[in-house]
């Protein structure tokens, strides 16, 4: 008998290797474990379309991970070129402001250690502190919280700046925000002293 003559045995079926396999073919066959389903058990394309965004099951989730890491790159790459230009664009902003006016807020005669003082800065709508510490060390904040621009009140003996909006706390020697809601620091005015005048000669206006 030759070869050609035998009966095909069970182990000879051709080996489906998957390739040039339809899709729909292939999910027929899957296993039902591996099929999406809804969880009132309709089928995936009548499920609303937030159920098919935020599959809870295996095969689409990968299935449409790949679809919202392709969402995922584009927008964050958006986000990320819009804003690196609105960086440069506040930087272009800044660089075209006229330069800050000197203004004389005070003097030293009349401020004494461990007290403070409210004076307005640059326009006469700004509210700032001028605060002398215990140790001499004069500084200047502009007094608008930087959570909802409550005006803060200086603890000298605790060394703090106190919003009594939210229980915010802002550093006296620093201005930084070290409690409650207030995301940055306190904007600080730079300050010139000369003789026994202070001057007010600029904003460092600081996000971090
Ligand atoms: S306004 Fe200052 S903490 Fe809210």
């Amino acid at each position: 008998m030759t070869r050609d003559d035998e009966p095909a045995r069970k182990d000879d079926a051709p080996i489906d290797l998957g390739v040039g396999v339809a899709p729909a073919k292939t999910r027929a066959v899957r296993d039902e474990t591996e099929i999406s389903t809804g969880p009132d058990g309709s089928p995936l394309a009548a499920q609303p379309a937030w159920r098919q965004d935020f599959p809870i099951d295996w095969p689409v989730d990968q299935f449409v991970a790949r679809r919202d890491f392709a969402k995922f790159l584009v927008l964050t790459s958006g986000a990320f070129v819009t804003g690196h230009a609105w960086i440069a664009a506040q930087h272009l902003v800044r660089s075209r402001r006229p330069p800050l006016p000197r203004t004389r807020v005070g003097s030293l005669s009349a401020l004494k250690p461990g007290t403070s003082q409210v004076f307005a800065y640059p326009n006469a709508h700004d509210k700032c502190l001028l605060i002398r510490t215990a140790d001499g060390e004069v500084l200047a904040y502009s007094q608008a919280c930087t959570h909802l621009s409550c005006a803060v009140v200086p603890r000298l003996a605790e060394g703090v700046l106190h919003c009594p909006c939210h229980e915010g706390y802002f550093d006296l020697k620093t201005g930084r925000n070290i409690g409650g809601p207030p995301p940055r620091p306190l904007p600080k005015i730079e300050l010139s002293i000369e003789g026994d005048d202070v001057f007010a000669v600029g904003v460092d206006e600081r996000t971090v």
